[in-house]
């Protein structure tokens, strides 16, 4: 058995089903699989990996594997851990470290010990992998050939690290390829949010005032999927031209100020912490239900709410329900961590087959150019390009083929 800490090896055989009904859906993952079969060329490089410990991310750690790499996999959130599926991948081989419902002290414990396998690669989401290395563990870092960021919270981290001088080793973009955010952000966070919210709460959407906080492609693809189950949308921005495009996209626009005493569901997917505050927070409906789609827990002032609160108590899963002192009750969910993750399973199976062949495409691209620079890289256009061409030979789609003559007007100036 390999090195790992996880809750339940017992629940092994779910975890294997779920990760067999994720891959049978996960064609670019499984062509890729196919064309690198043979060739393993991860044989004896480590990669660690700090990544939400579903049945799609499974399905991920278990190519890699069989490409030859040792792979070590710490959760990057406590709750979007699913100990069955854990618990399936060490019987695959792989080095857990992970339970649901872990303190923060385990969590940094588990990304300490996937980094204690000294890895070559990383894969992280959200930054806390590599942010680690650098704070405590630097004589790792001159082992490392680079890694790749999956979500655009971590980039922001990246990025001020590169600012600031400090970052160590190449880490590639993921979030900011094409064939990721314009899917997964979008469309991925656009269902999976509906997913936790009324898998945790049984609500009727239709006619609720729905209020979305951030609208970068996150908060588009959940505006969207709430107007399309007959919500209306009011949206909160900071940033003009986001709020002139949810304007146009028929979406009205206010400050928090505004919508609080207004929604009936309110949803961050800023990035940014403490969207929802004490003042907003006084002012809102007896009932109104929070959830924060953004990677930290920080959207939300909780402690504000348990400030304001005279009581608590655990309404349904995932719902905490704190009274005020007037009597008004507000309902969190999934205690302000990322709803669609901590209370459903994450992004449809699709979709993190696109985002997980982008993570396995960029890990091979850092094997095979152990000389990149130590800054945040995009990901290379054809690699992006790649995983759609991919994703639409699996559908059986043609694309239309340009003739030479379009290639040489679209590369010429004179009419
Ligand atoms: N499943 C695994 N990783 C995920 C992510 N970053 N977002 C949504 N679902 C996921």
């Amino acid at each position: 058995m390999p090195k790992c800490r996880i809750a339940r090896p017992d629940l092994a055989p779910d975890g294997h089903r779920k990760i067999a009904w994720a891959w049978a859906a996960m064609p670019v993952l499984r062509l890729i699989h196919e064309k690198y079969g043979t060739s393993l060329p991860f044989r004896g490089i480590t990669i660690s990996a700090c990544l939400h410990l579903e049945a799609k991310t499974a399905c991920l750690l278990k190519v890699l594997k069989d490409l030859g790499a040792n792979v070590a996999a710490a959760g990057s959130n406590p709750l979007s851990t699913q100990d069955d599926v854990c618990a399936a991948l060490v019987e695959e081989g792989i080095s857990v470290f992970s339970r649901r419902g872990m303190s923060s002290s385990e969590y940094i414990e588990n990304l300490r010990a996937v980094m204690e396998f000294g890895p070559r690669i990383l894969i992280d989401d959200g930054a806390d992998l590599v942010a680690l290395v650098h704070e405590e563990m630097p004589e790792i870092a001159s082992g490392i050939l680079g890694g790749s960021e999956e979500t655009t919270t971590g980039i922001k981290r990246l990025k001020a690290m590169e600012k600031e001088g400090v970052l160590r080793f190449p880490m590639l973009a993921v979030n900011d390829a094409y064939s990721k955010f314009l899917f997964d952000n979008r469309y991925g966070t656009g269902q999976s949010v509906m997913d936790g919210l009324l898998r945790t709460t049984n609500s009727l959407l239709a006619g609720k005032l729905f209020v979305v906080a951030g609208y970068g492609w996150c908060g588009r693809g959940i505006a969207t999927r709430a107007a399309g189950l007959g919500a209306r949308v009011t949206v909160v921005e900071a940033d003009p031209h986001r709020a002139l495009e949810a304007l146009m996209d028929g979406r009205d626009v206010r400050s928090m100020d505004e919508a609080a005493p207004l929604g009936d569901i309110f949803v961050t997917a800023t990035g940014n912490l403490r969207v929802i505050r004490k003042e907003h927070l006084e002012k809102m409906k007896n009932g109104a239900i929070l959830a924060n789609a953004g990677h930290f827990n920080v959207e939300i002032d909780i402690p504000a709410i348990e400030s304001l609160s005279v009581r608590r108590k655990v309404s349904r899963a995932n719902i905490e329900t704190f009274e005020l002192a007037d009597g008004r009750k507000l309902h969190l969910l999934a205690e302000g961590r990322l709803v669609n993750l901590a209370a459903a399973d994450g992004h449809p199976i699709e979709i993190m087959d696109l985002s997980f062949a982008l993570q396995l495409l960029s890990s091979l691209y850092i094997l095979e150019h152990p000389d990149l620079p130590a800054r945040v890289l995009r990901v290379p256009e054809d690699l992006d390009r790649s995983v759609s061409e991919l994703k639409i030979e699996s559908l059986g789609i043609r694309l239309e083929t340009l003739t030479d003559e379009q290639r040489a007007y679209l590369a010429s100036w004179k009419e």
